[in-house]
């Protein structure tokens, strides 16, 4: 049997290295390290290491999915992407341009090409604007558009979320919470971005709403060739959604695979107890057939453990797991960092055996 984190020939192999899409893809993420200051003791700061060399590139036109317990860091990657929060080492290109070293006209051009859909429609909007004046704000941030400008973009971009013309004068709270999401959309939409980072987009909303809002962003995905960072906690929305999922654990990818990989084949025990949460998924083949349940809460993160930073909580940790961290590795299909995937018994069997 090959082993899942080598090639054709078997070697182990790296994962930056075989990422077929690097080259062409629209957003590359390289090592990305952001960390907060949470004190200090003895005049020692104390940090909180919330993103920890996170690599990844998203092709135009796809979606990557980011997963993960609350608190692994998704948003934070997100948000140290677009430069609203600094990174402390790493690098981000769009387009192939450098986003966390440019300044002025250069930055400003850069984040029109890239544009945040937030999870909550009801704190993210400014109560205080007209359904119009919260769409077009990106743009008129620009500059002064001509009246009849403003007509014409209000009125396309009202259309392509599926809003009515004259609901365009109505302020954030006359709006249901699914169509408060589509104004987020529009204006998401009002700089023609090309990458949409969508946080959580649909977990504040009702089920049935739900499925309307993201069939309307694989629409317009479809429609525009838009590239989307999806994050969600919600394994079924990411299924539905991603191409290729990256699963965080305390600041760090633990897996990285594409969609079909990642719910037929899980590999990292931390993904297994992901999946095994979510009653329809668990059913697949892949999943551990046996519910695991991901025992005590994540470590402290400003003191993390030494090697794994999972070992204080997973089912199958061995010695070697509390020396060593272990590194992403496989193939371009499916990255994992443990320790066990090299064993010749699958970690779903370990786990089911455990
Ligand atoms: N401004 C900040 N100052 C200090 N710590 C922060 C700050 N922002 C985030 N953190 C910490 O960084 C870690 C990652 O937080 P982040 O919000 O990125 O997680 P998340 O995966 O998006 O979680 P959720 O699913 O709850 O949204 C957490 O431990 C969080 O407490
Ligand atoms: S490296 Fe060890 S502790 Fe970490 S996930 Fe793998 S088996 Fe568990
Ligand atoms: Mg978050």
């Amino acid at each position: 049997m090959n082993h899942p984190n080598s090639n054709a020939d078997g070697a182990l192999v790296d994962p930056a290295a075989t990422d077929a899409v690097t080259d062409t893809a629209l957003l590359q993420v390289q090592n990305l390290e952001v960390r907060f200051q949470v004190g200090s003791r003895f005049g020692v700061k104390k940090y909180l290491q919330a993103v920890d060399q996170v690599s990844f590139s998203i092709q135009r036109g796809e979606t990557l999915g980011l997963v993960g317990e609350s608190g692994s860091g998704k948003t934070t990657t997100a948000l140290a992407v677009a430069r609203l929060v600094s990174a402390a080492a790493g690098s981000v290109t769009l387009d192939g341009d450098d986003l966390l070293n440019c300044s002025g006209d250069q930055l400003r051009a850069l984040r029109h090409k890239m544009q945040f859909i937030f999870q909550d429609p009801y704190s993210s909007l400014n109560p205080r604007l007209r359904a119009e004046q919260v769409v077009l704000e990106p743009l008129t941030n620009l500059g002064k558009l001509s009246a009849s400008t403003q007509l014409e973009t209000i009125d396309r971009l009202f259309a392509a979320v599926g809003l009515r013309p004259e609901q365009k004068r109505l302020f954030p709270h006359q709006f249901s919470g699914g169509q408060r999401q589509r104004i987020g959309i529009a204006r998401a939409l009002a700089t023609n971005p090309e990458l949409i980072i969508c946080d959580e987009p649909v977990s504040a909303l009702d089920v049935a709403v739900q499925s309307q809002i993201l069939n309307l962003l694989r629409r317009l995905q479809s429609e525009r060739n838009l590239t989307y960072l999806f994050i969600s906690h919600d394994l079924g929305v990411v299924q539905h959604m991603c191409d290729r999922v990256a699963v965080m654990y305390m600041g760090r990818i633990v897996e990285f695979a594409d969609r079909k990989s990642l719910f037929n084949t899980p590999q990292h025990p931390y993904t297994h107890a992901l999946l095994s949460a979510v009653p329809s998924i668990n059913k697949r083949r892949g999943a551990a057939n046996t519910r695991i349940k991901i025992p005590g809460d994540p470590p402290d993160p400003v003191n993390l453990p030494s090697g794994c930073r999972f070992v204080s909580r997973c089912p199958i940790a061995i010695d070697r797991c509390r020396q060593e961290e272990p590194v992403l590795a496989g193939s371009a299909q499916q990255q994992v960092a443990c320790h066990r995937v090299a064993e010749p018994v699958p970690i779903r069997q370990l786990l089911a055996d455990g």
